[in-house]
C-alpha cells in the first residue's frame, strides 16, 4: 500500500499512553494501513505527550478543565482540530472523557477505543479488581466501535488471558496490558484495510478465529 493510501489516525489520551506507544510502533510497518498523524491529550501532564513527540508525532493539548461541564465545548475545539488535521480514524486510548452523543455521532464507525475486559463483561471502571472479585477464570481486553453507551459498541478484537490463583489486580492488569498491545494493533490494521463491515451493531469480518481457539483455565494437571 502506497503512503498516500493510509488512513490518518488521531489517538486521544489521558496519561502514560502505552497504548498509544503499541499503536504508533506498529505503524511504523511500511504495510501497516494508517499513520499516527496527532496525539491528542486532554491533560497537559500526560506522560504519553513525551513520547509521541520523540517520535516526531505531532501532540496537542486540549484541556478539558477549563471547559468544565460545557462537555459539547471541550468536544467542538477537538473536533475542529481533528478536521484540521485530516484525520480518518480516531483510536481512544486511556481517554478519561465521557463523550457526548454529539462527538460519537460525528465518528461513527470510524472511533475504537480499548476496554481492560472482556466486554460486555465488566463495563466501567476496576475492571481487574471486579474480575478477581468475582472469581472469573479467563478475562482480557477488547477493542470495539465507540457508541454513545459507555464501554459498548460492535466488537473489532479481543484478547484473553487465563487468571492465576495469586493474582493481584496489579499482575492481571500486567497480562492484560500485554494482550492490549497487541490487540489494539491488530484491530486497527483490520479497521483501517477494510477488513471490518458492521451488521446490525455486530462487526463481520473475513479473518478467521485464532489459530489456537482454546483457552482453558485453570488447567489441571
Ligand atoms: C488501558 O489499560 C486501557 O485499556 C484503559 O486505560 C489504560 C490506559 O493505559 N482504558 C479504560 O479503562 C477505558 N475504559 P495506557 O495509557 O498505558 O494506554
Amino acid at each position: 500500500m502506497s503512503d498516500t493510501a493510509k488512513r490518518r489516525v488521531a489517538i486521544l489520551i489521558s496519561g502514560r499512553g502505552s497504548n498509544m506507544t503499541a499503536l504508533i510502533e506498529a505503524a511504523k510497518a511500511q504495510d501497516f494501513p494508517a499513520e499516527i498523524v496527532l496525539v491528542v491529550s486532554n491533560k497537559a501532564d500526560a506522560g504519553g505527550l513525551e513520547i509521541a513527540a520523540q517520535h516526531g508525532i505531532a501532540t496537542v493539548v486540549i484541556e478539558s478543565r477549563p471547559f468544565g461541564k460545557d462537555r459539547e465545548a471541550f468536544e467542538r475545539a477537538l473536533q475542529d482540530k481533528l478536521t484540521a488535521s485530516g484525520i480518518d480514524l480516531v483510536c481512544l486510548a486511556g481517554f478519561l472523557r465521557l463523550l457526548t452523543p454529539w462527538f460519537v455521532r460525528q465518528w461513527e464507525g470510524r472511533m475504537l477505543n480499548i476496554h481492560p475486559a472482556l466486554l460486555p463483561a465488566y463495563r466501567g471502571l476496576h475492571t481487574h479488581e471486579r474480575a478477581l472479585a468475582d472469581g472469573v477464570k479467563i478475562h482480557g481486553a477488547t477493542v470495539h466501535f465507540v457508541v454513545p453507551e459507555m464501554d459498548a459498541g460492535p466488537i473489532v478484537m479481543q484478547g484473553a488471558v487465563a487468571v492465576r490463583a495469586d493474582d493481584t489486580a496489579e499482575t492481571l492488569a500486567a497480562r492484560v496490558l500485554a494482550v492490549e498491545h497487541q490487540i489494539y494493533p491488530d484491530a486497527l490494521r483490520l479497521v483501517a484495510s477494510g477488513g471490518i463491515r458492521i451488521e446490525n451493531g455486530v462487526c463481520r469480518t473475513r479473518a478467521t478465529g485464532s489459530a489456537d481457539d482454546r483457552l482453558i483455565s485453570p488447567a489441571v494437571i
